[in-house]
């Protein structure tokens, strides 16, 4: 590779030179060079990695140089390293920063073409701590506004981590699903995307928003993707939108080209040996948590049963998790509970709480309602372990609820103490997609008025909103949690405002909410 002058800044710098770097640079420059921004992701105790993509270049092999400081000025660097990217992976660079110290914050920054980027802020996963914090979100679109939400996010300076528990991106065309002209931001390429260089596109894209850009610099990402970061309703061997007849191809062409994207632009740790598309992991903080990553959608989903059909929704035969996925997440909750970890929490796709109808049946064949055997063996399984204290973690339906998660909310359940509640599920709303409800009733009464309704026919529920957009935080201590819903007034325009919408908060050994008095 060439080496140039800047490349060896890094040591200079440790050497005590000072040399004047990125605010001799053109601004323009560096725009073009790191268009798409930095963000670092999948942090442990002692690494994390980082990501951004290098722009301006065609040639076959582009050297990239990475640095990780414990200041903001990047003086006192304690990783460094460098690598190549090409077309191969669409000049996008994944690093791990190797030998840092647990629960730090810390600096770092890239070099290519001979341009520095911005500096991002990380963090590493504790070894011993009491208190943790997680935002987490999901569902955000282009076309239906503005990323506000990321940007409230990044102003906080109070998380270890940012959750993203998938629709990262949409797959539509514009006018698909939200019409972005009226914003400029209209997707791109303008149809539905099938193909590996459709996604890249699309991801791209994304990368450009600014919020969405701020939000990755100022905080670690765990990532897991939903259905649209392929297509919708995806399951294993298909997906609602994936029509043969329509010349969208091949299933599992079309699957591995936008997981191959995802893998390509998202902060994630890439699985070994590729092409595995697992992206089931554990994160450790310390003893008060094990965050357990799970995909819900595509390594072992089942095709879903047709919407209000009850008896297709509990066949034994239907698989969310699949075998292989479904031993390792018994396997990690049984070592959570040995390690003497407070709080399992899982971070995933999908409602895991029932939610019954004014009849008392459930009614989402695409939630964990769908699939009643594979939920049942979970609860026969925390039941026979004696495993308490679950926490789930929930995207994908643009709605708020939070809920304790009974077998059966209307027998053997009392919403009162929270008996018969196996744990508890936190559903954060989307960063910018409109609930359907809103989408159907078109306005914030209506809304209410069904969700009061729903709230009725299911008492293991505490709150319910289906309105605003926004994002949720996690407070984690030993003897309790506590999660906090964040509205944002609008996504129609930018806005820097927010406000505390609610709060549950569940004490140790409970399995249950209470509705808090104020944020944690
Ligand atoms: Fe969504």
């Amino acid at each position: 590779m060439t080496m140039n002058r800047r490349f060896f800044l890094g040591t200079s710098a440790r050497a005590g030179l000072v040399l004047p770097f990125a605010r001799a640079l053109p601004v323009l420059a560096q725009e073009q060079v790191f268009a798409h921004g930095v963000a670092s992701g999948d942090p442990l105790t002692d690494r994390v990695l980082l990501w951004t993509r290098v722009s301006g270049s065609s040639d076959e092999r582009v050297a990239v140089r990475w640095q990780v400081a414990r200041d903001s000025g990047m003086q006192d660097v304690v990783s460094e390293g460098e690598g190549t990217t090409g077309p191969g992976r669409d000049y996008t660079f994944k690093a791990t920063a190797p030998g840092l110290k647990p629960g730090t914050t810390y600096h770092y920054r890239f070099e290519a073409l001979g341009e520095q980027s911005p500096i991002g802020r990380t963090k590493t996963l504790p070894r011993d701590t009491d208190h943790v914090r997680l935002a987490f979100v999901s569902c955000s679109n282009l076309p239906f506004g503005y990323f506000n939400v990321y940007r409230r996010i990044a102003e906080r300076d109070d998380l270890d981590a940012v959750l993203h528990l998938g629709d990262y991106l949409y797959e539509y065309p514009n006018r698909g699903y939200g019409d972005g002209t009226r914003f400029g931001r209209a997707p791109e390429p303008n149809k539905e995307i099938t193909t590996l260089s459709d996604y890249r596109t699309r991801h791209a894209q994304y990368k450009t928003d600014p919020d969405l850009q701020e939000v990755h610099r100022l905080h670690p990402f765990v990532c897991v993707w939903d259905d649209h970061e392929i297509t919708n309703n995806a399951y294993t061997d298909g997906a609602q939108n994936h029509q043969i007849e329509e010349e969208e191809g091949d299933w599992f062409v079309r699957r591995t080209a936008a997981v191959k994207a995802y893998f390509e632009w998202m902060p994630i740790r890439e699985p070994e040996p590729w092409p595995s598309q697992r992206t089931w992991r554990t994160f450790r903080f310390g003893k008060l948590l094990d965050l357990i990553m799970l995909d819900t959608r595509l390594v072992g989903r089942s095709r879903q049963a047709e919407w209000g059909d009850v008896e297709g929704m509990r066949h034994p035969d239907r698989t969310l998790l699949g075998d292989r996925q479904e031993r390792w997440l018994y396997g990690e909750l049984a070592a959570t509970k040995a390690a003497g970890i407070r709080w399992p929490v899982l971070g995933q796709q999908v409602m895991m709480g029932p939610m019954l109808d004014a009849d008392g049946n459930p009614q989402n064949p695409d939630q964990w309602d769908g699939y009643e055997t594979s939920r049942n063996r979970l609860f026969d399984f925390l039941e026979s372990e004696r495993i308490g204290n679950l926490v789930v973690l929930t995207g994908d339906v643009h709605q708020s609820w939070g809920m304790d998660v009974p077998r059966n909310p209307l027998a053997g359940y009392d919403p009162d103490t929270g008996a018969g509640s196996y744990g508890v599920d936190f559903v954060a709303t989307a960063v910018s997609s409109p609930s359907s409800k809103l989408r159907r009733l078109g306005n914030e009464e209506a809304v209410a008025a069904e969700v009061a309704a729903e709230l009725a026919a299911n008492p293991h529920k505490q709150f319910g909103e289906a309105f605003h957009r926004g994002y949720c935080v996690l407070d984690l201590k030993p003897d309790r949690i506590q999660n906090d819903w964040y509205f944002v007034p609008t996504v129609e325009e930018k806005s820097d405002q927010q406000r505390w919408a609610a709060g549950i908060r569940v004490a140790s050994g409970t399995q249950h909410g209470v509705r808090a008095d104020g944020p944690a």
